[in-house]
């Protein structure tokens, strides 16, 4: 009898959601929340993909409380998430790069995770057909903070409960993960078992596993930072950005890699190796990154591939916001590049 294990096995996202349920990794609730999510990435992937066709280029006309004008696909997207979510019953509480304020959600009946999420990452790159993303986090309900908070009655409006449940340092996160809308759709997730790959199969609409446990390089002499700030940046920092340009004892200089959309720069440095920074500088005291669903999430995926998330002082996940839309300086990639800009920053 032919003992050959079927070579054809294709492992999708929603069969290895439901490997990771039945090993206990993640419960029903998640796993709902984490499919929906997921569903949610394919949709905004159609209208990225068609965005000229469908006359969904362009700004939308309105300003986010980040003080950016919204790119039509920015509210798409945010939208998009926001029914994905609200539709799995999972969800308590979500917070997102173009809500002013977390959002409770009615329909949730069990599960409540909270979910923060940049629903179009790098959305100034749409109209030019650059590599554009969604990031998200997940995290359980803060109630024992809801629950002292109560004991001494300071809480009163639903508003105040959100806040508290979303400001959660990144060290709480249950899962993170991105979706990459490229020359491929690429779907990244943790939920604390190592980093696992995706890639969207346009033939039958389902996420493949393509990569698992992925570990990023130690090192690695690619930098991605924004260097038309660098009269900005900090004497410390200008030093560190010189030394990259010096060949070193290996005889060649860093090389620069740059697209503006910090899931696409990630993810290369995430399989490349190598650093992307977006330091503060005299203009934007705190960088302009977003602490809760750009710096966090990214800061666990990386963490689960054996690289570093820094503020420039301290780890991204030791963090505990105080504010939704908070901002903190970003210094994220291979250990050894990371370690290299703390130093000169210390
Ligand atoms: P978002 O489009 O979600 O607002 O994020 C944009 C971020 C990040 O994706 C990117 O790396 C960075 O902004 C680019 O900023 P600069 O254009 O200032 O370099
Ligand atoms: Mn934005
Ligand atoms: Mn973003
Ligand atoms: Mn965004």
């Amino acid at each position: 009898t032919s003992s050959a294990k079927s070579s054809y096995e294709l492992v999708t996202l929603t069969t290895w959601l439901l490997k990771q349920e039945q090993a206990g990794v993640i419960d029903n609730e998640m796993t709902i929340v984490l499919a929906s999510i997921s569903t949610a990435c394919k949709q905004i992937a159609a209208l990225v993909l068609r965005a000229p066709i469908s006359n969904l280029t362009g700004v939308q006309g309105a300003v986010n409380v980040q003080g950016e004008d919204q790119k039509k696909l920015d509210v798409i997207s945010n939208e998009v998430f926001s029914n994905c979510l609200k539709s799995s019953g999972r969800t308590g509480v979500i917070a997102s790069e173009e809500e002013d304020v977390p959002v409770a959600v009615e329909q949730s009946y069990s599960g409540n995770y909270i979910v923060v999420f940049d629903p179009l990452d790098g959305s100034s790159n749409i109209d030019a057909a650059v590599s554009t993303g969604s990031i998200f986090g997940i995290y359980a309900p803060n109630d024992e903070c809801l629950a002292d908070i109560e004991d001494n009655g300071t809480l009163d409006s639903v508003e105040q409960r959100c806040v508290v449940s979303v400001c959660q340092p990144g060290s709480n996160l249950l899962a993170a993960g991105y979706c990459m809308y490229s020359s491929s759709v690429i779907f990244v997730l943790t939920v604390g078992t190592g980093v696992y790959v995706f890639t969207l199969d346009p033939m039958y609409g389902e996420f493949v596993l393509t990569q698992e446990k992925v570990q990023i390089p130690k090192a690695g002499k690619i930098y991605a930072f924004n260097e038309g700030n660098y009269a900005l940046w900090d004497d410390k920092l200008k030093q560190y950005m010189d030394s990259l340009k010096e060949p070193g004892d290996s005889g060649k200089p860093y090389s620069a890699r740059y697209i503006g959309s910090l899931v696409g720069d990630f993810h290369r440095t995430l399989l490349y190796g190598g650093i992307y920074g977006y330091p503060r500088d005299k203009k934007s005291k705190n960088g302009k990154l977003r602490l809760l669903y750009e710096c966090a999430p990214m800061s666990f995926i990386v963490e689960q591939a054996g690289g570093k998330g820094s503020d420039g002082h301290q780890r991204i996940l030791d963090i505990t916001p105080t504010e939704i839309h908070q901002r903190v300086p970003l210094y994220i990639g291979s250990v050894e590049e990371v370690e290299k800009v703390e130093k000169f920053l210390a």
